[in-house]
């Protein structure tokens, strides 16, 4: 495993991907307006959304989608390697963040940038999380799922606290212009989740682009598209003999992970976490 980790507001992420200068020049990062920001904890829907944003402003053509990897079409703001990929994509520019809303939330404002925030369920977070990390040779060895689960709800995993992450961001929903939409939404009704993502960001969707995305986004679809099912990054960053980055794509499979105890457990941290926000969410 490549054990490097770098620590940045109070969170461990993988060194091989952040520095301490890359996570300074996110920060400081000056938007645009035009700029759309894909905003999630991982595991939420990042990699689906990337993929339905490329097809709506292709207008329905695969040619991008089926040729340019995702990291390249909507870079991570805080990766080693968003410089010099920015330049790429100067025109309409989607940008992708794992990042916590107060370190952008300054810079978001200022410029009016559009923010896309996407929730899932945290109990198939972090089942898919658990997975991720099983294969994800940049990330620490999770231990039983129960080892993983403890430091998923204590917020000591890489990318810091589920909780803090969602709280953070839809508490912005207000100052930020930021369209909010989760997971199981998605999956429940693309085209209907679709619609209502293009007319927020005031984007032609004409049937046959609609289409298009419905058939290109599903997850049989995505999980054989080589630039976005992750198979293209060498076997000493992701074994994929170790499983698959598009492994399920389903709503609900903490259900065939979680004991009664562990939902429990779960549960009552999530009630302390959650009482006195406002939040509603599909799974609560
Ligand atoms: S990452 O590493 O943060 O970028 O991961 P992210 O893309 O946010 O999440 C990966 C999970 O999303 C699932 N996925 C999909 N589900 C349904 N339909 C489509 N088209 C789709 N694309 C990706 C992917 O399978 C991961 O979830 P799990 O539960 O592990 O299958």
């Amino acid at each position: 495993r490549m054990e490097v980790t770098e620590t940045f507001a109070g969170m461990s992420l993988p060194g091989h991907l952040h520095t301490a200068e890359s996570l300074r020049f996110a920060s400081s990062f000056e938007f645009r307006d035009t700029d759309v920001v894909i905003a999630t904890y991982p595991k939420s829907g990042t990699t689906w959304m990337q993929e339905i944003l490329t097809l709506l402003y292709s207008q329905g053509n695969l040619l991008p989608a089926k040729t340019i990897p995702n990291w390249f079409r909507a870079p991570w703001l805080e990766h080693i390697y968003f410089k010099d990929t920015l330049q790429e994509t100067s025109e309409r520019r989607l940008i992708t963040t794992h990042l916590p809303c107060h370190v952008l939330a300054p810079g978001l404002k200022k410029a009016k940038a559009k923010v896309i925030y996407i929730a899932r369920n945290p109990k198939d977070v972090v089942v898919s999380f658990y997975h991720f990390h099983k294969f994800a040779k940049f990330l620490p060895d999770p231990g039983s799922f129960n080892d993983f689960l403890m430091r998923f709800l204590d917020g000591t995993v890489q990318y810091g606290s589920w909780f803090d992450h969602v709280k953070g961001w839809l508490s912005h929903q207000e100052e930020l212009e930021l369209f909010y939409i989760t997971y199981e939404d998605l999956h429940q009704d693309l085209g209907r989740s679709v619609q209502r993502l293009a007319a927020w960001l005031g984007c032609p969707l004409p049937p046959e682009v609609l289409r298009a995305i419905e058939q290109h986004c599903s997850f049989s679809s995505m999980r054989e598209n080589v630039m976005v099912n992750y198979t293209l990054i060498p076997s000493e960053i992701m074994d994929h003999s170790q499983g698959q980055f598009m492994r399920k794509g389903t709503v609900g499979d903490w259900r065939d992970h979680f004991t009664p105890m562990q939902t429990m457990l779960f549960h009552r941290l999530y009630q302390e976490e959650m009482q006195g926000t406002s939040l509603h969410f599909p799974w609560a």
